[in-house]
């Protein structure tokens, strides 16, 4: 495992406070290329569903949610949340935002439980060790959703050079390398996602990332897959 891990497990929440732009900051998205506002966040999430078919009351269930930033959307329109993360401290601040709901640490490896509804990632693939290791979670995934599956924010492997590029010059001269020496990001083809969902009842959309205002996505892309309901 890349001490992507130590990193997310060490990050300190500042503020123990819990409305949505200090889960936002707690998740990451407060620097630089990934800087995100709360209305764009809305909107991601609004656009999530409509293109998910989320509708009243269905669960959603995140891999790698962190203090539950997107989560906390679905919450506050009522639908019943839950998720894992490897950090600890991220999950018990979810826990602190959600009360009530159920959040544990564990790695995305070993995610079971009971069904959900609809099983989403938010920029977290990227930080997996490889793709054995994203093909494991992706399987798990798929088995725990009764509706659908959405996977977002993934480092795009066409753009890989553009991207690092990008993301150094958000940093001041030798920072990125300073900062990012041994933390790799894991990147994915569009196509490998559609060579294991097909032909195994599920529908997939491969888009743009439309979260708006985001520095990094014009480098990455989300997959939506949706059980094909005989
Ligand atoms: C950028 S944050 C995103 C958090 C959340 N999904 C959101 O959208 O607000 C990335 C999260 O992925 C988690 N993560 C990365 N790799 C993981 C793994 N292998 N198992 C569990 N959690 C992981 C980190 O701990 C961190 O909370």
């Amino acid at each position: 495992m890349s001490n992507w891990k130590e990193i997310w497990g060490g990050r300190a929440v500042a503020v123990q406070a819990t409305s949505l732009a200090d889960l936002i900051r707690a998740d990451g998205f407060d620097t630089g290329a990934g800087k995100v506002d709360t209305q764009a966040w809305r909107n991601y999430a609004a656009e999530l569903a409509r293109r998910l078919g989320i509708a009243t009351g269905d669960s959603v269930f995140e891999v790698g949610c962190g203090s539950g930033a997107l989560l906390k959307v679905f919450h506050e329109a009522s639908h019943p949340v839950g998720g894992i993360d490897y950090s600890q401290a991220l999950i018990e601040h979810a826990q602190r935002a959600m009360p009530g709901m159920s959040f544990r640490t564990a790695e995305a490896n070993q995610l079971a439980g009971a069904a959900q509804d609809f099983v989403i990632a938010n920029s977290v693939f990227s930080y997996f060790p490889d793709l054995d290791y994203a093909r494991d979670v992706l399987e798990r995934m798929l088995t725990m959703a009764r509706k659908g599956v959405a996977l977002l924010d993934l480092p795009d492997i066409q753009c890989r050079a553009a991207a690092e590029d990008f993301r150094r010059s958000a940093l001041a001269p030798g920072e990125y390398e300073t900062r990012y020496r041994g933390l790799d990001h894991c990147y994915f083809a569009r196509e490998w996602f559609a060579g294991l969902t097909a032909t195994r009842g599920w529908r997939i959309e491969v888009s743009v990332q439309w979260l708006a205002d985001y520095g990094n996505a014009p480098h990455r892309f989300n997959v939506i897959l949706t059980r094909i309901v005989a």
